[in-house]
């Protein structure tokens, strides 16, 4: 068994690493990923088994240490998370810092692989959308029941999040926020040098960056990391086909919506993107790709939420140094995610810790004092805006009018569209496209057969 997790692991880790999958290589991910889970289902019923025995009432020692795995590792997300580091402190909980760089967690949640299948899990680790149910799945994530019921977190938090923070019916996550990807971030300074206003077709924001461009700027800052590439699609799948499009092609992975027109003039829209990025992107951070923003290097950043956290970080104010405007073409809609905390079967002695910290996310206050620093707006629909700035107030106001209209949706690139294999997938095709392997044409046919065999 242990050869056969090694084995998994190290395999789905190679394949990314080449990158670009072809037909084949798609099938095997999706048989290594099968062979992996089945080799985590074995490990999951051995240390929960062993965690059983412990567990006699009233004798078990508290540890009051807790390791918390996240990849929160930017100016604006640290800052953040600091706010629930001292919480805890306060508390007399220890904390024990497992940060693993790299934006959207892809990193993180490799380490998180090996760690879980060596039987080392961490106790309470950051987590988005499908990836959550595939832990609960496996048998990994301690059931959070009592406390939610205790503090009635049914009645607080919004039904799309509990689709990822329950697992047939039990609580298994404690929502922290919900972030939204469909945004751009725009240098006031630029945008008034230029007199540029805030551009709300596609076509104005294409006039927006030529602008920008002509007059000696970067006019996109990016990153190029697939998660970052995949991000910009999400906005760039709406503003071209509406939200309906966006759902049949991206959720319920409709073959004739992957294949269709649409998605071919979507790539099409990509590849336009890719001409105002500058030659250095390849590899670079989001959050330095917003430092080009913040430092009036470059004009825009199509990013989700959590770059406003950079912002602040820099001591800029909205409205004065810089905007935020969704996507052109996607006002109306939301693509969101929402950072939730698990917490791993591990001894029962961290319990305490465990439902501290679980408690403790959920708290109003808390809610309020982490997402103003982290750019998310609360995961719980009884707080106030008050404290929040003027884009804050708006994505509250936008993700609770797109929930009401029906047109609120799991990010793809953020694990809230589509299980992991098939994002992944996705990845592949868009980050392949937009690098100049292939053209829209082929990019189109690229997607609907990656997406068929990651199914
Ligand atoms: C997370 C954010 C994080 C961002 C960049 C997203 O997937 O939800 O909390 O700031 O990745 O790392």
């Amino acid at each position: 068994m242990i050869y056969n997790n090694k084995i998994a692991i190290i395999a789905v880790n190679s394949i990314k690493i080449t990158g670009y999958c072809d037909k084949q290589e798609v099938g095997m991910k999706k048989l290594l990923y099968v062979l992996l889970a089945a080799a985590l289902l074995f490990a999951a019923g051995t240390s929960l088994f062993a965690g059983g025995q412990k567990a006699v009432e009233g004798e078990e020692e508290v540890d009051k240490s807790i390791e918390v795995l996240h990849w929160w590792t930017s100016g604006g997300e640290a800052a953040a998370l600091n706010v629930l580091k001292k919480d805890l402190e306060a508390q007399g909980f220890e904390w024990i810092d497992s940060p693993i760089a790299g934006g959207g967690g892809t990193q993180a949640m490799t380490v998180l692989r090996s760690r879980a299948t060596a039987g080392n899990p961490p106790a309470a680790v950051q987590m988005l959308g499908f990836d959550i149910l595939d832990w609960a799945e496996l048998g990994f994530l301690a059931n959070l029941n009592d406390l939610a019921a205790k503090e009635n977190w049914d009645a607080v938090i919004p039904e799309a999040l509990k689709k990822f923070s329950k697992y047939e019916g039990n609580w298994i996550a404690a929502p922290v926020n919900v972030h939204s990807t469909n945004w751009v971030w725009a240098n006031k300074k630029i945008l008034d040098e230029l007199n540029i206003a805030e551009p709300t077709t596609w076509n104005e924001y294409i006039a927006a960056l030529d602008k920008a461009q002509a007059a000696g700027y970067i006019a996109l800052a990016h990153g190029g990391q697939a998660w970052q590439d995949a991000t910009i699609f999400d906005g760039v799948v709406i503003s071209t086909g509406g939200p309906q499009f966006y759902k049949k092609a991206l959720i319920d992975l409709d073959q004739n919506t992957l294949k269709s027109d649409t998605m071919l003039e979507v790539f099409k829209r990509m590849a336009k993107l890719r001409s105002y990025v500058d030659d250095n992107f390849s590899g670079r951070d989001w959050n330095l790709a917003s430092s080009m923003v913040i430092e009036g290097k470059a004009a825009f950043q199509m990013m989700g939420d959590w770059a406003k956290g950079e912002f602040f970080a820099a001591g800029k104010v909205p409205g004065v140094d810089f905007i935020a405007f969704r996507t052109p073409g996607t006002q109306g809609t939301v693509t969101f995610n929402s950072d939730q905390f698990v917490m791993f079967k591990v001894d029962e002695s961290k319990r305490a810790a465990q439902r501290a910290m679980a408690s403790a996310v959920l708290s109003p206050t808390f809610q309020v004092a982490f997402n103003t620093v982290k750019g998310s707006v609360p995961a719980r629909t009884d707080v106030s805006d008050a404290e929040f700035t003027i884009i804050g107030k708006k994505g509250m106001k936008d993700l609770a009018e797109a929930n009401k209209n029906g047109t609120l949706f799991g990010s793809l690139a953020h694990r809230h569209g589509a299980p992991a294999a098939v994002m992944e997938a996705i990845y592949d095709v868009v980050t392949a496209h937009f690098n100049g392997e292939y053209g829209a044409e082929r990019a189109v046919q690229e997607l609907a057969n990656a997406v068929a065999a990651a199914q």
